[in-house]
């Protein structure tokens, strides 16, 4: 696990999106996984200001949809993958994938995803961000550390998280399709980007707390190539911080 700690959000962006331009150009990124929420955003910024290497390439896979709201609501993971993701980066439209939160067969939308990722080739690099209660994707907590892509339904806490960008608490969805924890862990390389002190406590549960379903985005401490990239604020309950910035400090060239 590496973990980058960085100024600012702004900064975060600029390092992950020199990360995912690095990758492009060495040939090793092909594949995507984009995250939606507030956390990501100075990422897809970055790139867009940077411009991505051969765009109509590039496949994307999000990690998440709400159940029951139709693809055309602003608020769909659809629409602001539409927003945040393709059009900022120009990617073609028809590579960009969502899970099915609308679909008629609900019940089987999951397993046709995981298909879809498998079909692609998997996932080379997982853009992620963590939510207040540990989540990622909305893989919520006491979710299985290897669980696929499946229905979950919200935490109170999520919901009022995300209310922000409903007109009333009352319209977030309560269920939603989220790729697992598992379907995450395959993903060649995981990048989690965070901001904010309303993220320390969630970042430092994730890095240093034992492995836990309580803490979802603590099952990373087992994925063999993940960083943790996240600014001052949201580092300030790691213990261990001397030892990471000595660790960037020295880090040999090869490892970026
Ligand atoms: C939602 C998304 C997550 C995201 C989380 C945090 O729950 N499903 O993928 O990480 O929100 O959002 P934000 O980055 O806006 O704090």
């Amino acid at each position: 696990m590496q973990v980058i700690v960085v100024e600012n959000a702004q900064a975060v962006g600029e390092y992950v999106a020199d990360t995912i331009i690095r990758r492009i150009e060495k040939g090793v990124l092909k594949v995507l996984g984009v995250a939606t929420g507030s956390s990501p955003v100075p990422v897809y910024e970055a790139l867009e200001r940077r411009g991505v290497p051969s765009p109509q390439t590039l496949k994307a896979f999000a990690l998440d949809e709400y159940v029951g709201l139709p693809k055309a609501h602003p608020e769909s993971y659809h629409s602001v993958i539409e927003r945040d993701v393709t059009r900022r980066l120009g990617l073609d439209p028809a590579n960009v994938r969502v899970p099915e939160g609308d679909s008629d067969d609900i019940e089987h939308a999951g397993a046709r995803y995981e298909q879809a990722i498998r079909e692609a080739g998997g996932v080379d690099l997982q853009i992620l961000g963590i939510g207040a209660t540990g989540h990622i994707g909305f893989n919520e907590p006491t979710s299985s550390l290897s669980s696929r892509t499946r229905i979950k339904t919200l935490t109170p806490q999520t919901r009022k998280d995300n209310a922000r960008f409903f007109d009333s608490p009352d319209e977030v969805p309560q269920h939603c399709l989220t790729q697992g924890l598992g379907t995450i862990m395959d993903a060649r390389e995981v990048v989690l980007v965070a901001h904010g002190a309303s993220k320390a406590d969630a970042v430092a549960a994730a890095i240093e707390g034992p492995v836990s379903s309580m803490c979802p985005g603590s099952v990373l401490q087992f994925h063999e190539n993940a960083s943790f990239v996240v600014d001052e604020a949201a580092a300030a309950k790691l213990t261990l911080r001397e030892y990471y910035d000595f660790t960037v400090q020295n880090r040999p060239e090869w490892q970026r």
